[in-house]
């Protein structure tokens, strides 16, 4: 069923940021900085490859405007947009060569505005939208929804 995995990728997601929230605290300078790059890599990584995820829930989104609810699902649009550019923008600071004090600080702000609303996301999606999906959607919609999904692999 497509919504289990889109639990297991929450879960995965969550434990990649309990990890950054690790490796944050542990960066104050430039040289905690560089010893800990690589895991800021796997993160940037992890929220790079989060796109997909976006791309086959926003299939069931569209199956739920489809079934006449709009409101929610424009709300979780709108958050996909924003999370893509915040992780892109920490993508990019991830890749300073030698960061001062002002872009370190600017690290860890973007990456903890990401992981908040990466959390409350995760949380409304769980909470409010896959239940709307388990009562609106037929088996037929659901196998539709599969497929395309499937597709955006
Ligand atoms: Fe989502
Ligand atoms: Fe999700």
């Amino acid at each position: 069923m497509i919504v289990n995995n889109f639990e297991e990728d929450h879960k995965k997601t969550l434990v990649e940021i309990s990890n950054l929230e690790t490796t944050l605290n542990q960066i104050q300078t430039n040289d905690d900085f560089q010893k800990n790059k690589p895991n800021l890599e796997k993160t940037a990584k992890h929220f790079d490859e989060l796109l997909n995820h976006f791309k086959k829930e926003e299939v069931v989104f569209d199956k739920l405007e489809e079934k006449g609810v709009s409101g929610p699902v424009e709300v979780m649009r709108e958050e996909h947009d924003e999370m893509k550019e915040k992780a892109q923008e920490f993508a990019t600071l991830v890749k300073n060569k030698k960061p001062g004090d002002e872009e370190l600080n600017k690290l860890k702000y973007t990456a903890k505005y990401l992981m908040e609303m990466i959390k409350s996301h995760i949380e409304k999606e769980e909470m409010i939208i896959y239940p709307l999906c388990m009562e609106k959607l037929s088996e037929e919609d659901w196998k539709e929804c599969e497929e395309k999904a499937e597709a955006k692999e």
